[in-house]
């Protein structure tokens, strides 16, 4: 069957061609502006340098946590006094982990995932372990960063 005439008006297809390419457009623009205002949103640094006094004298079995970029990073001293830095992180989804000193894990609320002291996934939905860092001390700061990269200061 032939039609005598078009469903659709040459002025309604050129305004929603004109329409789709506003609307492309805009949500270009937008999405710049705000890579423009949160440019470390989402990015995870090599390093950070932290103060070394506020973090190595916390009471053993606890955590504090610092900036990792814009996630969360654990500064985490054992029961024995050994220390380590890990990103608070959960390997599943990524939401922000917590540390229960009364069973000595890891754990993230999300989907009930658990981690043990070591950062070994244990329980739950999370596929790997959590991330450690390496930590080392110059002077009176404390530099956490990811492993194997080697971090050189300017000197003060
Ligand atoms: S995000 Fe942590 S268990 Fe799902």
């Amino acid at each position: 069957m032939k039609l005598n005439y078009s469903l659709v008006t040459r002025r309604t297809f050129i305004n929603t061609l004109f329409g789709g390419w506003l609307a492309a457009f805009a949500a270009g623009s937008l999405y710049a502006l705000f890579k423009f205002a949160f440019p470390t949103l989402g990015k995870e640094p090599d390093f950070v340098v932290l103060k070394k006094a506020d973090f190595l004298d916390i009471p053993v079995n606890s955590v504090k946590p610092f900036a990792w970029g814009g996630k969360l990073g654990l500064f985490f001293k054992k029961e024995n006094g050994t220390t380590q830095a890990l990103k608070g992180v959960c390997t599943h989804m990524e939401c922000n982990i917590t540390y229960r000193p009364d069973v000595k894990r890891f754990y993230c609320a999300c989907h009930k995932g658990w981690f043990d002291e070591s950062g070994k996934n244990i329980e739950g939905p999370p596929p790997k372990p959590l991330e450690f860092f390496d930590v080392t001390i110059e002077g009176d700061r404390l530099i956490v960063a990811k492993k194997g990269v080697k971090v050189e200061l300017p000197k003060a």
